[in-house]
């Protein structure tokens, strides 16, 4: 008698092994998904001990206003890829220079943090800002 037959033979058998394979294929699914979720976590490269600070800095002066993953605004813009586009949203080069002048000096609706950020401070926050 071949297996075919003798599951034909027994359909109750036959439907518990399929639940069971379900069920299987299901934890398969489930689990696959989780650890594509946490691979792609692991594929973002760990912040540097100086871009740690930076964002430290930026988590107590700056979140509030910018949102760090997002470009839709706060009460400022979003800074996510903010270094990664040619201009910044004032329309002003996207480098070091201008971004480190709009924040000792602040803009319209931003304050300026020339002395409440030390100068290595500010470095930190602006290595932080290249990983956004
Ligand atoms: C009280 C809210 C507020 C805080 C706090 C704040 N910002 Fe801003 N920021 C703004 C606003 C509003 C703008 C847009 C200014 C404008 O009108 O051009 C802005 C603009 C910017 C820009 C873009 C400048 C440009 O030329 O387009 C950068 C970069 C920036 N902020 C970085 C920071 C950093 C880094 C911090 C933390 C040290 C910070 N901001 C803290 C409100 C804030």
């Amino acid at each position: 008698m071949s297996l075919f037959q003798k599951t034909r033979a027994l359909p109750g058998t036959l439907a518990a092994q399929l639940s069971i394979w379900g069920i299987a294929l299901l934890l398969c699914v489930f689990l696959a998904g989780m650890g594509c979720h946490s691979s792609s976590d692991a594929a973002l490269p760990p912040l540097t001990p100086q871009e740690e600070r930076g964002k430290a800095v930026y988590d107590a002066r700056c979140v509030a206003c910018h949102d760090p993953y997002s470009t839709s605004g706060r009460q400022g813009p979003g800074l996510k890829g903010v270094f990664r586009k040619q201009s910044l949203p004032s329309g002003a080069p996207a480098n070091d220079d201008r971004a480190r002048d709009a924040i000792m000096f602040g803009r319209r609706n931003m304050p300026g943090f020339q002395y409440a950020l030390e100068e290595q401070q500010i470095s930190d926050l602006l290595a932080y800002l290249h990983t956004l």
